[in-house]
């Protein structure tokens, strides 16, 4: 039975992210989806539990997916979840560098656990979670960037943040 943790800031879960928790889900036993803080990111747009809701919502017909939140080191959660395998998707090679540093970081500091990288579909390889705070930010719809699911959560977070704006 092989466990993975497929960790983020999922700020928000896009289609991306989404393809390659479904994608997981068929070559593992178990996907914990874990929202994480990006010490890179310092202001998100959505709480860590709001993010939590719309990845519950994203992936409720997955039967061996689950989504927890961790305030802490990923390779500590892996640890108390008991997971060695930690699953990040790569998009193009400007995510390399940094995911390689991470994926060596965290297996450094804790032998047990090894990071595979999955390769993003081609037609998401240009989603980012940063783009999509950008167009919504600015009224854009970001249908086709994420979930429909999670369209209302983005419009309503846009409409409070500017007092009516719409997304679309
Ligand atoms: O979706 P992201 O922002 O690319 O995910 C990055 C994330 C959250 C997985 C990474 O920043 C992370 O692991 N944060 C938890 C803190 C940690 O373990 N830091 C050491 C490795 S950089």
């Amino acid at each position: 039975m092989i466990s993975v943790v497929y960790p983020g800031s999922f700020d928000p879960v896009t289609l991306g992210h989404l393809d390659i928790i479904a994608r997981s889900s068929r070559v593992f036993d178990k996907v914990i989806v874990c929202v994480l803080n990006n010490a890179a990111k310092k202001t998100p747009l959505f709480s860590r539990d709001e993010r939590v809701n719309m990845l519950k919502d994203v992936v409720r017909d997955f039967d061996n997916v689950v989504v927890k939140q961790y305030n802490g080191l990923l390779v500590d959660f892996a640890k108390e979840n008991n997971v060695k395998v930690i699953v990040r998707g790569l998009r193009e090679v400007t995510d390399f560098d940094i995911e390689l540093q991470m994926a060596q970081g965290n297996h450094k500091v804790s032998p047990e656990v090894d990071t595979i990288f999955m390769a993003t579909d081609p037609k998401y390889s240009f989603i980012s979670s940063t783009m999509v705070r950008e167009f919504a930010s600015y009224g854009k719809s970001v249908k086709g960037f994420v979930p429909d699911i999670i369209l209302p959560y983005i419009d309503e977070k846009v409409e409070k943040n500017t007092g009516g704006r719409k997304n679309g």
